[in-house]
């Protein structure tokens, strides 16, 4: 098997997922911000740090996302990011696009950036630690959107992201993600998914990326937030498992679906029953930012210092995540 492809099956194998920490320091000032948390490099290292030396690191995180500016940081015990989290016994990684741009051409969507300079900037996170990294393309939802275009160049700067990370020996995170935002259905949903991965693949194999040594990271198949009624979790599962089956190679190791904007617990169930129901080889696991940090943030805010008490919230939504992961989560354990 290759290192890229046994990195991979650590990450998201035993039910462990993804913590996806990398949020750019606008995003996270803004999440602080709405917890009424100054928006300091200290505290976005206290938060951060936090989660990464809770006990959960061991038995349910496979691997954690960063940003640059906190893979470059040392923890209040001296070591250097990366070390802490391998020392947990996970794998540091980060994310390394440069983030979403107006794309020319089609002035409403847009295009991600970051692929001049990649392979110097890859070599540094490589000597930091990374062992995988993550770009994400973004595609919205409505009457003409996603079009061509973005579908086209947001699979072309995917590929040719993961081309090069495989090159410096670390996994790439391929996640093209098709925004829950608008009015559309959930068949809309579905099939904009399958076209945008499908796409994505097809670029992946023009580029020479092996599959067996990548992550994708997908959004599940729901109804737009404004669509008028609500998607049960077996009709969530039902069209993901649909879509995935129809548009993923089945060399691809591991997927780890995204939270986008679902709650905490919408996000645990719908990975639940995904994983119930999976009749594929696949294995369908989280890599949740949003579902995961939510209740400890809101925890922490109100005593940044709770180090152990922040821990025990996340410790739960980690420990539910990985219950999922494995189809064995069930509301009254949540509770
Ligand atoms: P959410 O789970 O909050 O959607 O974040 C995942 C992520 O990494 C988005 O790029």
């Amino acid at each position: 098997m290759s290192e890229l492809k046994k990195i991979a099956l650590q990450i998201l194998g035993n039910g462990k997922g993804i913590l996806a920490a990398d949020e750019s320091t606008a995003t996270m000032t803004k999440r602080l911000e709405n917890v009424n948390v100054p928006s300091t490099p200290e505290n976005r290292l206290l938060f951060r740090e936090t989660l990464f030396s809770s006990s959960s690191m061991a038995d349910c995180i496979g691997g954690v996302i960063l940003y640059d500016e906190t893979i470059k940081q040392t923890s209040s015990k001296k070591n250097k990011i990366p070390e802490l989290i391998s020392s947990m016994g996970s794998y540091p990684g980060i994310k390394v696009d440069t983030g979403a741009k107006v794309l020319a051409g089609s002035p409403e969507e847009k295009i991600t950036e970051g692929l001049d300079g990649l392979r110097e900037r890859l070599k540094e996170y490589s000597k930091l630690g990374a062992k995988f990294t993550k770009w994400r393309g973004v595609y919205s939802i409505s009457k003409n959107y996603p079009s061509q275009l973005s579908i086209q160049s947001n699979a072309h700067a995917l590929a040719r992201y993961s081309a090069l990370v495989q090159e410096c020996n670390m996994v790439p995170i391929v996640e093209p993600e098709v925004l829950m935002d608008g009015e559309h259905s959930a068949q809309d949903c579905y099939q904009k998914t399958s076209d945008v991965i499908k796409r994505c693949f097809e670029e992946l194999i023009i580029h020479k990326v092996d599959l067996k040594g990548i992550i994708l990271k997908p959004n599940m198949i729901l109804a737009g937030n404004k669509y008028k009624d609500k998607l049960s979790s077996q009709e969530v599962t039902n069209l993901t498992l649909k879509c995935l089956k129809n548009s993923v190679p089945s060399e691809v190791p591991g997927i780890a679906f995204l939270s986008g904007g679902q709650t905490e617990i919408e996000a645990t169930e719908n990975l639940n029953l995904i994983n119930k129901n999976n009749d594929t080889n696949f294995i369908m696991s989280y890599s949740y930012g949003r579902a995961l940090q939510q209740s400890a943030l809101k925890f922490w805010s109100k005593n940044i210092n709770d180090i152990e008490g922040t821990q025990k919230v996340f410790n739960h939504r980690a420990k539910m995540n990985t219950l999922a992961a494995q189809g064995k989560w069930s509301r009254e354990i949540d509770n």
